[in-house]
């Protein structure tokens, strides 16, 4: 690929971008992301991830380093200097390079963060063959640290999650703990038992959601009923229709779990009016 890349306030091509070794976002996983959905060349509910974005950095006291005025220069720069139609752009920011490797946070006056961005063109996210058809998951223990709120770049688990389900078949992971589903490896998890959405709470075990948010207040205003609070996998299991969301995925259909079929093993009709509701308006709204 011959992308062109945000590092640091300045656009390169992808070969060209440069981090430091000592950068501790590659040394701790010091540091957060986002990924924002382009449609159309349209930024979808951009203002939901800025605030999110701030929201970690607050979390883990790292300076946020530009203005959301800026943030959004930077997401339309990225998608006009890549001709991006539809697909992501990814952003980073870490604690910033100190010259040594050190546990203790160096001082935010001498390191400043490190900002780094890219797009990844995906022309199947509107029309998805996989939305189509609906994903298989499977259940595993849920191994993450305590604060699955802050959107980090730790991602080791939930990438070895991907695999496992990968190795048995799946296309993807819901997490377990003391029974009760959080999240998906890069989702939120949901299940529909007669007519109504449930979901688990928002707290520090899962990522508080754009999507989620989104499809939540679509769902309320359809006068679907919603309730957010835990499920078991047994309760999983005997759902009519499951679902995932995401900004990636948007609203996709699960149709299996742990090899048992969910509803009649086919996308369910209320995930797919969600689905369908949650692209028109969040398209309409993009900027
Ligand atoms: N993942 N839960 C987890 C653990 C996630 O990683 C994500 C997003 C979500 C959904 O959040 P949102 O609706 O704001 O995208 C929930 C992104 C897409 C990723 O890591 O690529």
């Amino acid at each position: 690929m011959n992308r062109v890349v945000y590092v640091n306030g300045d656009y390169l091509p992808e070969t060209e971008a440069k981090v430091s070794i000592f950068d501790r976002g590659f040394l701790m996983a010091d540091g957060v992301y986002e990924v924002t959905t382009v449609v159309d060349g349209k930024l979808i509910d951009f203002d939901g991830h800025l605030a999110r974005l701030s929201r970690s950095l607050g979390e883990l006291g790292i300076e946020n380093p530009m203005e959301k005025a800026q943030w959004l220069d930077m997401h339309r720069e990225l998608v006009a200097r890549n001709q991006l139609v539809q697909g992501m752009i990814y952003l980073q920011v870490t604690r910033g390079a100190p010259d040594d490797r050190d546990f203790i946070f160096p001082d935010p006056e001498k390191t400043k963060p490190t900002v780094v961005s890219f797009s990844q063109s995906n022309p199947h996210l509107v029309d998805s063959p996989k939305a189509r058809k609906g994903i298989k998951v499977v259940t595993i223990d849920d191994l993450r640290w305590g604060r699955r709120d802050i959107k980090t770049v730790q991602l080791l688990y939930p990438s070895m999650g991907k695999m496992m389900a990968i190795k048995s078949g799946a296309d993807d992971a819901w997490m377990v703990q003391d029974g009760f589903v959080t999240e998906g490896t890069s989702n939120n998890a949901y299940i529909i038992t007669d007519g109504k959405i449930v979901t688990r709470a928002l707290s520090n075990d899962i990522l508080h959601g754009i999507t989620r948010s989104a499809v939540l207040r679509f769902a309320r205003e359809a006068q679907m009923p919603v309730e957010e609070r835990s499920f078991s996998v047994e309760e999983a299991l005997s759902a009519d229709e499951a679902f995932v969301t995401s900004a990636s995925t948007f609203v996709m259909p699960v149709v299996q779990i742990d090899g048992t079929m969910i509803g009649a093993g086919t996308p369910g009709p209320l995930t797919q009016r969600l689905r369908e509701i949650y692209i028109e308006e969040s398209c309409k709204a993009a900027i």
